[in-house]
This record gives C-alpha cells, sequence and structure tokens, in this order.
C-alpha cells in the first residue's frame, strides 16, 4: 500500500481564520489542575488536548495560541507539567495541556503515577474531539511516541501530528522530517491526514491551528 500523502494543513480561508482569530482573542482561562481521573471536569463541551514528549513544547503552543505568555507554564525543564491542565475557551470549549512522555529524570514512582493518569485520560475521555500530538521537528517521530499512537489508534481517538519548534530547522531539514513523519502516521488508522508545522516563537502555523480548532463543531 503506498503511504498516505499526509500534506500540510491548508492555510485557513478568511471565514476560519477569522473564526479562529475571534474565539482565542476572547476569554481563556486556567480552569484546574487534575491529577486523577475521578477530578476531570464535567464532560460537557468539546475538548482538544495537547501531547508530547516532555520538552516537545506542549505549554509554549498554548501560549502561542492565546497570545498570554504565562497562561499554561512553559520551561526549561523537562518534566514541568505533572497535571493535566485544563483552560476553558471560550464557554464552548475545553484546552488540556498534557504532562510530557517520555521523560526519565523524575523520581520513578511520581513518573509513573503521571504516565498512567496520562494513558487513562487519553484511552478514556468521551469527549475529547481531537488530540494533537506535538513533535519537535528537529527529531520527527520516536519510539516512545509510537506507544502512544497505539494507544490512540486502540482508542479510537482522531490525533493530528503538530511539527514545534520549525523555526530550528532548515527548509532541507524540513522535508526530511516530514517524510519520516509521514512514514510514521501512514501506520496509524487514528492519524488525522494533515500535519501542522509550528513555531510558537515566530508563530508559524498559529493562526492554522486557531481555524481549526474554531471551526471543530
Ligand atoms: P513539559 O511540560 O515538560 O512536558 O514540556 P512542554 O512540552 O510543555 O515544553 P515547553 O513548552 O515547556 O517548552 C520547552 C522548551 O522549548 C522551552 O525552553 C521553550 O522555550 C522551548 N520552545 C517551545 N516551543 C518553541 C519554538 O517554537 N521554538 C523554539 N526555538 N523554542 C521553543
Ligand atoms: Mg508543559
Amino acid at each position: 500500500m503506498a503511504p498516505l500523502p499526509f500534506p500540510l494543513a491548508a492555510e485557513p480561508d478568511q471565514f476560519a481564520r477569522e473564526s479562529g482569530r475571534l474565539l482565542f482573542a476572547g476569554p481563556v482561562d486556567f480552569l484546574k489542575g487534575v491529577v486523577a481521573m475521578d477530578g476531570l471536569p464535567p464532560a460537557d463541551r468539546v475538548e482538544v488536548c495537547f501531547a508530547g514528549r516532555s520538552n516537545v513544547g506542549k505549554s509554549s503552543l498554548i501560549n502561542a495560541l492565546t497570545g498570554r505568555k504565562n497562561l499554561a507554564r512553559a520551561s526549561n525543564t523537562p518534566g514541568r507539567t505533572q497535571e493535566i491542565n485544563y483552560f476553558t475557551l471560550g464557554d464552548e470549549r475545553y484546552m488540556v495541556d498534557l504532562p510530557g512522555y517520555g521523560f526519565a529524570e523524575a523520581p520513578v514512582a511520581v513518573v509513573k503515577k503521571w504516565q498512567a493518569l496520562l494513558k487513562a485520560y487519553l484511552g478514556g475521555r468521551q469527549t475529547l474531539r481531537r488530540a494533537f500530538v506535538l513533535i519537535d521537528a528537529r527529531h520527527g517521530v520516536k519510539a516512545v511516541d509510537e506507544e502512544i499512537l497505539e494507544l490512540l489508534d486502540r482508542s479510537a481517538v482522531t490525533f493530528q501530528a503538530v511539527l514545534t519548534k520549525a523555526d530550528k530547522i532548515s527548509a532541507k531539514e524540513r522535508e526530511a522530517v516530514l517524510a519520516q513523519v509521514r512514514g510514521a502516521l501512514s501506520k496509524h488508522p487514528a492519524a488525522y491526514p494533515e500535519i501542522v508545522l509550528t513555531s510558537s516563537e515566530k508563530g508559524e502555523g498559529i493562526e492554522t491551528l486557531r481555524a481549526l480548532i474554531a471551526t471543530m463543531a
């Protein structure tokens, strides 16, 4: 079977762009940090989450989307986000910042606990409409990502690959990492067939992602 093309997400049209702009210019608030499944807020609205390896740029991406520098904590210390952080986006959506996976330098018991929570969440949240799986553009899809992608396949949660830190690579490196990511995604039935290339630093791909989230019914 030929690999699926997995093109880059198209530039949003004017309507989608404006919807995205309005949504993210409106109220966005931190709701709560969740440490156990029974602490999740009511499953009463559309929810999207940001998953990915430690340090890939999940919190930075949420800050870039919302244009608020310190909404989601971002840091140089991998493993900083240790709870499932819920943000309300307008009245009808939640955005969820997840703890990173694949980080070995925290105490084993702590890592085990938050990884178990991450898996329970990704596998069991009914209203999770889409999981954005962040992939560092310098590194591509790694073995630890595969474990999460398989879990999303099994749980039938549609996921979309978002390459981060695009400002750190050359045009030639872009093509190479895109080829690697496309090859990896083609093995996953739950993969949404478009990739988003982003830089939280330079703003690349941010409007596209806003429009995508805004036009999710
Ligand atoms: P954990 O919560 O530990 O899993 O990390 P995270 O995925 O939330 O990563 P975070 O947003 O904290 O970013 C990690 C580091 O990458 C920080 O030093 C950021 O400044 C940096 N970073 C994030 N996005 C970008 C980007 O688009 N470009 C560049 N150059 N650096 C980035
Ligand atoms: Mg984080």
